[in-house]
């Protein structure tokens, strides 16, 4: 499970304290049922719908992140940035997760039209616990504010392209590239349309020279873009009280499907291995998983015969790369 950190959970509840639940509920419900029917976290416009949207996707989108960060440091384990670029920064989870997956970050630059979110994320980041990371805020367009945003080491777009228009989208997409020292970052819903953006978003980025990191282990055709089948990863997160009650859940974990890109520059020594694609399949006969590969996916049994593969093989995970 991938969690908030426990100075992020403070600051909510913090800001939470006066804040009746039922109100919050309302507001979540609305927010839910308006990215539900496709539109966009434009419905965001008082602080309180802004902790709402904190208390219900937050959790989700750091978790997402969390995992996609995760990927790509099992590749480059040695790369340690300084500076973030958090395109769409809602309350700065994509700055929180950077800066929690690498102490190393010291300064992050959040762009986002959305005041409320960018208020609640300065808050947070003013909070007495928060990572010692210097934020500064560019409130505007993404096409304007990327016009004149620094360079970062990092650059990460967290479910934000989602809601660029499609006419804009090209262009910001050569703009991150441009602003990206070494590493792009792209998290999308883990939907078809959600993978289909990042397909379009690997082969622009590749035709540009790029290097992708993760979730694909090679730098071939996508085997799954002609298939009715979408490359998409789950990150399982607890719910916190607040928000089960908000999300009137049941459960106390939640599982948030995603799509990501990671693509890099001038980075050497890459690991190897295969990208494993979805739950692998334990059964008497052994342990069965689908591999990601130029072209067309792999698939591999690991029978119980073999002793010490079986082993390692039934503590597989979707996600995971393993040696070819
Ligand atoms: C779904 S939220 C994601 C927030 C955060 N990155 C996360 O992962 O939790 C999308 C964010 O993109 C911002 N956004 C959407 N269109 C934008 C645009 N054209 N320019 C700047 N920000 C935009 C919204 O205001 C919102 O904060």
């Amino acid at each position: 499970m991938i969690g908030l950190p426990n100075w992020l959970t403070v600051a909510l509840n913090g800001t939470l304290e006066a804040v009746s639940r039922s109100a919050l509920r309302d507001r979540a419900q609305a927010i839910s049922d308006a990215y539900r029917a496709g539109g966009t976290s434009q419905i965001i416009r008082s602080d309180d719908d802004a902790l709402a949207y904190a208390v219900v996707r937050m959790p989700a989108t750091y978790a997402a992140l969390r995992a996609s960060l995760e990927q790509a440091m099992h590749i480059i384990p040695a790369y340690a940035p300084r500076s973030i670029l958090d395109l769409g920064a809602g309350p700065g989870t994509a700055t929180w997760a950077a800066a929690d997956a690498w102490p190393s970050v010291e300064r992050s630059t959040l762009i986002d039209s959305n005041a409320r979110l960018l208020a609640l994320a300065r808050g947070l980041g003013a909070s007495g616990d928060a990572p010692g990371v210097e934020t500064s805020v560019m409130q505007g367009d993404a096409v304007t504010m990327l016009a004149k945003a620094p360079m970062a080491d990092v650059v990460i777009a967290s479910y934000a392209l989602t809601e660029i228009a499609p006419a804009a989208l090209d262009d910001i997409l050569m703009r991150l590239w441009t602003l990206a020292d070494r590493l792009l970052v792209i998290v999308e819903p883990g939907t078809v349309n959600g993978f289909k953006r990042i397909l379009a978003y690997r082969d622009m980025l590749l035709a540009q020279g790029a290097q992708i990191i993760a979730p694909c282990s090679h730098e071939g055709r996508c085997p799954l873009s002609d298939t009715a089948r979408w490359c998409h990863f789950n990150a399982r997160l607890p719910r916190s009280r607040d928000h089960q009650i908000t999300k009137r859940a049941s459960v106390p974990y939640e599982d948030e499907k995603f799509s990501c890109l990671v693509a890099g520059k001038g980075f050497t020594g890459l690991s190897t291995g295969r990208r494993i694609l979805a739950t692998p399949h334990v059964s008497k006969g052994g342990v069965s998983f689908t591999l990601c590969a130029p072209e067309r996916t792999e698939e591999r049994v690991i029978t119980r015969s073999d002793k010490a593969a079986y082993k390692a093989a039934k503590r597989y995970d979707w996600g995971d790369v393993i040696g070819l």
